[in-house]
């Protein structure tokens, strides 16, 4: 299959556009879309190939998936942009520039500024504090109580991440940002509730909250730097091309977008992977010795986490069936050609990343949780870009160490301390996407024992 990306004038040769794939009448296929766009698109690139183009009331999208499309985020992403699908994100958070929707050098830059305070060590420097946020949790739960795992890990990653990024635990704040950001990505990102929403004063009063915080946050970093460096010190350092810093709001709609990037993504894995381990007996008598060990005094740093194979396995292999971040909105930023079809500048599209996980070439029964596809043998036997929970080029995930650790520490952190059972024990997960991929709240663990005493 020609791949055809390297154009960089607009092309002259006529290639037809991408297929229309059939949808309901007026509707389209927008009802498929809101039930499981991913395995939707599975379908209609089994039946269409790597590209084809959809229909929902209003509007069309351009969908690229397979291993063609992963490789041209990987090699050839400036064919695409993402100022574009966040730019009505931005505008609702008062600034011009927000890292995820900016292109090219400008991008570039902003993103080298934050690699650091994204890092796996910014999160391994802070680990006391942060299990100590977890414990906090801990210490309410009673033996027999039933716990609601994906709202209550929302709660715990969003402390947490506030304690790496911004030195601060947001405390009460929990809901507002929540609040926030779901109903931007309802409203500024997906366009599936109409800009009215974001009148409602539960959103109202969230975003009020938050700009007050992100007030309060900012000035403790002027007033006092005894502190880790963090996020919020690489925004304040950051200066334009005029050399002006940036203003109040830019670091502020950072900050959330922070939040944007690590909440859903992180409470999702952890719940999906408690979820995988406690359907298998048989991984979960593997990792408990692996997890246990952890503990043993003084352990737990960046070098014993690195040696946690069955638990890093079991993360990967979460990503792959559970991938939490599998489709990706762009616009065309040229025309371009792309597997035989022409894609014209402006167009909407989706880059599918999480598709090649359910291909069976790459991953054979592709519905089986299985660890061991993610030995050193196995990864070397596909090819690279088949994997791809955190997607490729200028936008991959810039918190990926850090997620992979935290998503580790969090899951190991549980089952060190607790026996935990699913309730119902025969609960079956599925994966909603509201609008992104979540495992809903019905999945529940019930207590069955203590098995330490920090947490009794
Ligand atoms: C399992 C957890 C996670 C997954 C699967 C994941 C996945 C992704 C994906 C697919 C993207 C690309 C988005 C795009 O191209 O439009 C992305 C971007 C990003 N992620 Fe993650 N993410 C995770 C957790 C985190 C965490 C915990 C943080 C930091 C707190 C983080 C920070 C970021 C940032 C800052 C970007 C934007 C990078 C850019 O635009 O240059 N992510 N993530």
């Amino acid at each position: 299959m020609k791949l055809d990306t390297a154009h960089s004038e607009p092309i002259t040769t006529q290639k037809p556009l991408p297929p229309l794939a059939k949808g309901l009448p007026l509707l389209g296929s927008s009802l498929s879309m809101l039930s499981d766009p991913l395995r939707y698109f599975l379908r209609m690139f089994q039946n269409y190939g790597p590209i084809f183009r959809i229909r929902v009331p209003g509007r069309e999208y351009t969908i690229m998936a397979g291993l063609e499309a992963n490789q041209l985020m990987a090699t050839a992403d400036e064919v695409l942009s993402s100022t574009e699908v966040f730019a009505d994100l931005k505008h609702e958070l008062g600034t011009e520039k927000l890292l995820v929707a900016m292109d090219g050098s400008a991008h570039r830059t902003r993103r080298k500024l934050q690699r650091t305070s994204y890092s796996r060590d910014s999160y391994v420097a802070r680990i006391p504090q942060l299990m100590s946020t977890s414990e906090a949790e801990f210490r309410k739960w009673q033996v027999g109580e039933k716990i609601p795992v994906f709202r209550t890990l929302q709660r715990i990653v969003v402390r947490q991440l506030s304690t790496v990024l911004l030195n601060r635990a947001p405390g009460d704040n929990f809901e507002s940002v929540r609040t926030l950001i779901h109903m931007n990505m309802l409203v500024s990102i997906t366009k599936l509730l109409p800009p009215l929403a974001l009148k409602h004063p539960s959103y109202v009063q969230a975003k009020k909250l938050l700009l007050q915080d992100g007030h309060d946050i900012i000035a403790e970093h002027l007033h006092s730097n005894e502190r880790l460096p963090d996020l919020v010190d690489a925004l304040l350092a950051e200066r334009d091309e005029e050399g002006n810093p940036l203003t109040e709001r830019e670091i502020i709609a950072e900050m959330i977008g922070s939040y944007n990037a690590g909440m859903d993504t992180v409470a999702g894995t952890v719940s999906f992977m408690l979820y995988a381990i406690l359907k298998s007996p048989d991984l979960l008598a593997r990792l408990q010795p692996e997890i246990d060990a952890l503990f043993v005094s003084g352990r737990l740093n960046v070098d014993s986490l690195k040696d946690m194979p069955t638990l890093h396995m079991t993360v990967l292999e979460t990503l792959r069936l559970y991938p939490v971040a599998p489709l990706l909105p762009r616009t065309a930023a040229k025309d371009f050609e792309f597997a035989g079809h022409c894609v014209k500048a402006g167009t909407p599209l989706f880059l599918v990343n999480g598709l090649t996980h359910f291909l069976p070439e790459y991953f054979p029964d592709p519905e089986r949780f299985d660890i061991h596809r993610h030995t050193p043998e196995a990864r070397k036997s596909r090819p690279p870009n088949a994997f791809a929970p955190y997607s490729f080029g200028a936008h991959t995930c810039l918190g990926a160490a850090l997620a992979e650790t935290q998503v580790m520490v969090l899951i190991a952190h549980l089952l060190h301390n607790f026996e935990l059972q699913l309730d119902p024990p025969d609960f079956t997960v599925h994966m909603y996407f509201r609008p992104v991929p979540t495992p809903g709240d019905k999945l529940q663990v019930r207590i069955l024992r203590h098995r330490t005493k920090t947490s009794a």
